[in-house]
């Protein structure tokens, strides 16, 4: 497998031609849907890469979504086989025989992806670490499929410019795409943002976002492991394939700030550090981030995310005009205070992990262009600028860091492989050291 970073797309105008029906040509060149298989009542297939935490909740919700209930779930691919086990016990308690996944469309390793890509399936989603997706997003399109993202969709510049790369082609093939950033569903977040749009909190000042947790999981090294394969299974703990949680985790703030700014910033500045997390042999992320962007409009947003126990626990943004206030929290409780009236409290009324997979199974079935991947790479962009900017301690710019070469993933992806990320002779990974790491 090549490196995510350095993946093209591996399809050529004549591959596309020689694989497309005339009218299928023609209604891609429109821009319409070319390739749904759900009229009506048709099955939708779909096979699941990355079998883990999400993986599973995102296949149960595909499997249980209310726009139309002939799905079933077809292919299974992980690196591993344990997660391969556990989601189909799980997802055949909950749906039964709308789990159909025999020995030979379970696959497992680093190449598990394309073979389940290759399994038949209508949907392939895309739901293992970060650093694989633009890779794995690449394969799924040539195979003209439609495909579901988990996010954030990549880790690197190298990487968001891949799939900004996939995603025009899957334009161009009629593909429909979806992106897991949940909170673009949820009925108040739609809603307000929505009327912040429309003036409800007048001009827009500047955004906060905050994602402080008391921690993430560790998956302790096992006897006889390669480096490559602990790194892979604790693969939170190393930017390769998270992106640190400033990516990994934050970015749905983030993109709720650049939702409501209606872009992406022009440049960042921000201070970070390993704290607390310098535990011998874990990974090499930080423990905290604290981010100023700046848009072109004039306006900020001011973004904060940490992994420290005992500390303040918050996930919300905020968003601040001359007219008012309104704060989010990450479920979908939205509080509105325009200067001068009581605030309005608007409760959580649906998950938006469920309605995500409402909406996007309707478009498939009503053969609707569906495309949120333009908006969710700019954001992943978004908060891989921020982390620029604290691995750094440098002003960062929105189009030095696009432009940036600078690839985590190894050359080689293979369990023999070596990352480049090594433990020093004390045994602990280094982390980045703002004025002395190149970052981009
Ligand atoms: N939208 C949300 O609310 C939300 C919530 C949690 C996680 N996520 C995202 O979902 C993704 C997965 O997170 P998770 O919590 O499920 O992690 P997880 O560790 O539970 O699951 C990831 C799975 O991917 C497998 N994997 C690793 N490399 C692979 C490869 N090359 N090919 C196939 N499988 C591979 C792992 O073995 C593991 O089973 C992340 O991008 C994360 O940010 C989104």
């Amino acid at each position: 497998m090549r490196s995510p970073a350095s993946s093209p797309l591996p399809v050529s105008r004549r591959d596309f031609v020689k694989g497309t029906t005339t009218a299928a040509l023609s209604t891609a060149a429109l821009g319409a849907v070319a390739n749904v298989h759900a009229a009506g009542s048709d099955e939708i297939k779909l096979a699941l890469v990355g079998c883990g935490g999400r993986g599973t909740g995102a296949a149960a919700d595909a499997l249980g979504n209310h726009a139309h209930s002939n799905v079933k779930l077809f292919a299974l691919a992980d690196a591993f086989e344990g997660p391969i086990d556990r989601a189909l016990g799980d997802l055949k308690g909950q749906f039964h025989d709308k789990v159909d996944v025999p020995p030979e469309r379970r696959f497992v390793g680093l190449d598990a992806y394309e073979k389940a890509i290759a399994a038949g399936a209508d949907v392939v989603m895309l739901c293992t670490p970060p650093g694989f997706r633009p890779a794995h997003l690449a394969a799924a399109v040539a195979a003209r499929k439609n495909v579901f993202l988990e996010k954030p969709v990549a880790v690197d510049a190298p990487g968001y410019r891949a799939v900004k790369l996939a995603n025009d082609e899957a334009k161009r093939r009629g593909l429909s795409i979806a992106v897991g950033h949940h909170l673009r569903h949820a009925k108040n977040h739609k809603e307000v943002v929505a009327r912040i749009h429309d003036g409800l909190i007048g001009d827009l000042l500047f955004t906060r976002a905050y994602f402080h947790t008391q921690g993430i999981w560790n998956r302790p090294r096992q006897p006889g492991m390669s480096e490559m394969q602990y790194q892979v299974n604790n693969w939170y703990h190393f930017v390769w394939l998270s992106g640190d949680h400033h990516v990994e985790q934050h970015v749905h703030g983030i993109d709720a700030c650049n939702w409501i700014a209606r872009g992406v910033p022009t440049r960042a500045t921000g201070l970070g550090g390993r704290q607390v997390r310098a535990e011998p042999g874990i990974g090499e992320i930080y423990d905290h981030h604290c981010v100023q962007y700046t848009y072109g409009d004039g306006s900020y947003s001011f973004s904060e995310c940490s992994q420290i126990a005992g500390t303040w626990s918050n996930f919300s943004h905020h968003a601040h005009g001359t007219k008012g206030r309104v704060s989010f929290d990450g479920n979908d409780l939205v509080t509105i205070h325009e200067n001068g009236k009581p605030p309005l409290a608007l409760k959580p009324v649906r998950d938006g992990h469920q309605v995500e997979w409402d909406d996007f199974m309707a478009a498939i079935v009503a053969g609707k262009p569906y495309n949120e991947l333009d908006g969710a790479a700019d954001s992943t962009m978004t908060a891989i600028l921020g982390r620029m900017a604290t691995y750094t301690g440098q002003l960062v710019t929105w189009d030095e860091a696009v432009k940036s070469d600078l690839a985590y993933a190894p050359e080689r992806i293979a369990w023999d492989a070596a990352p480049r990320s090594k433990p020093g002779p004390d045994g602990i990974y280094p982390c980045a050291l703002p004025g002395l790491t190149k970052a981009f």
